[in-house]
């Protein structure tokens, strides 16, 4: 990505063999290489998966030692070969969206490497905070205020500058929240590159991107992925209680109750996920979202939280009962029901009339989620 914005960085060749990492290092054909772990979080370093290699035997055996490694959580499946830096200095820049301050701050350091964050507590004042009008950019002069405010020594600000716009450019034009570089490096020949990166991008915006190249399916969770590809909005939690509801902020409240519901019951059961199937849920979404739910074997029991606003109660009881006939034998798990709002009478009925042997109605949100999380324990 850095590349495609011409940000200057070194080579690097990715390997997800010791084999493929020896060759890597032949082709890269330079003294000295790094063999980094490939994994969406920082700290690689600290963790050892970044290694300096003088030679092609010691390349693949660092990358012997690196891949399959966990650092944060993450396994290194891949790690790349990369030309090794002269490093004369390391330095720190960052780009993140600022929300309260509604711009862009960007901080940045002379003092960069691996820990900025002891920095940013130990020193402050040697952390510079510099806000960007994300309507005006980094232009040459907020670069330079940039430089400025960091302290770097005059002779180094066209350099700096240069690659400062660059990186706004990725920001901009890739829709990022947050673009970081440490260490960006002055190597001994004068030059300024980026050695490490990190971008967290808007998903959003994915609609105006192809970021397929950039998707790590091993390391999201198996479940996020199907919920994804179904167009759910689901993110899995360590629970045990499956959570359904319509609209962000029910769902949320949903968790809360659960939680607290479950709070004196043996093994504190609590919620296996947030979904929010939306305002206008068919009965396919209904079916979808109750097959992620049940197909996640942590789930003991289900909890579908429903307001009818628009979509009305009976709609949504149809919904359900349809979304169990679709769903067949897969459904294997008990269901309570909470439904209230619009034509709530009708749904109630229609419920009550299907007479599901896995479906329980409750009246009101905190007898459901008691209901819910006892089911979850009685497992
Ligand atoms: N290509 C390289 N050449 C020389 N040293 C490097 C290179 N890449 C990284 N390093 C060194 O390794 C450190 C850690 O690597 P980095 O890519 O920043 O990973 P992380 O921030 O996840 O620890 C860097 O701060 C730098 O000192
Ligand atoms: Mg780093």
């Amino acid at each position: 990505m850095f590349e495609s914005h011409d940000v200057p960085v070194l080579k690097g060749i990715v390997a997800t063999t010791p084999k493929e990492a020896k060759e890597a290092t032949e082709q890269l054909g330079t003294s000295v290489v790094v063999v980094k772990a490939q994994v969406k979080s920082g700290g690689r370093g600290k963790a050892g998966g970044v290694k300096l290699a003088r030679s092609a035997d010691e390349a693949g055996s660092h990358a012997e030692q690196i891949l399959g490694m966990d650092i944060n959580g993450h396994t290194v499946r891949r790690v790349m070969i990369a030309e090794g830096a002269d490093i004369a200095e390391e330095y720190y820049i960052s780009y993140l969206l600022d929300r309260a301050q509604r711009n862009v701050l960007c901080m940045c350091s002379k003092e960069g490497g691996m820990d900025i964050e002891q920095l940013a507590v130990e020193r402050p004042a040697a952390l510079a905070k510099v806000s960007v009008n994300p309507l005006v950019g980094v232009d040459a002069a907020k670069a330079k205020e940039i430089c400025e405010a960091a302290g770097f020594p005059e002779q180094d600000h066209d350099a700096l500058m240069n690659v400062f716009m660059k990186l706004w450019d990725v920001y901009k034009s890739e829709d990022a929240t947050l673009v970081e570089v440490n260490p960006l490096v002055k190597t001994g020949a004068g030059d300024i590159v980026a050695l490490d990166g990190k971008v967290s991008l808007d998903e959003n915006a994915n609609f105006r991107h192809d970021r397929s190249a950039l998707e790590d399916n091993d390391s999201t969770d198996p479940l996020e992925v199907k919920a994804q590809a179904m167009g759910l909005n689901y993110v899995k939690l360590d629970g045990n209680v499956g959570i359904i509801g319509n609209g962000a902020g029910l769902v949320m409240s949903t968790l809360d109750v659960v939680a607290r519901a479950g709070e004196d019951l043996p093994g504190k059961p609590h919620p296996a996920n947030f979904l929010d199937i939306g305002g206008g849920a068919s009965a396919q979404v209904m079916a979808n979202g109750l097959e992620v739910i049940v197909s996640d074997p942590q789930v003991n029991s289900v909890f579908v939280n429903v307001f009818g606003g628009i979509t009305a109660c009976d709609a949504v009881a149809n919904g359900i009962v349809q979304a169990l006939e679709m769903l067949g034998d897969k459904a294997t798990k008990p269901i309570v029901v909470r439904l209230d709002g619009n034509n709530v009478d009708e749904g109630r009925r229609i419920l009550n009339e299907a007479n599901h042997p896995l479906v329980s109605l409750e009246e009101t949100m905190d007898n459901a989620a008691r209901k819910a999380a006892e089911l979850a324990v009685a497992k």
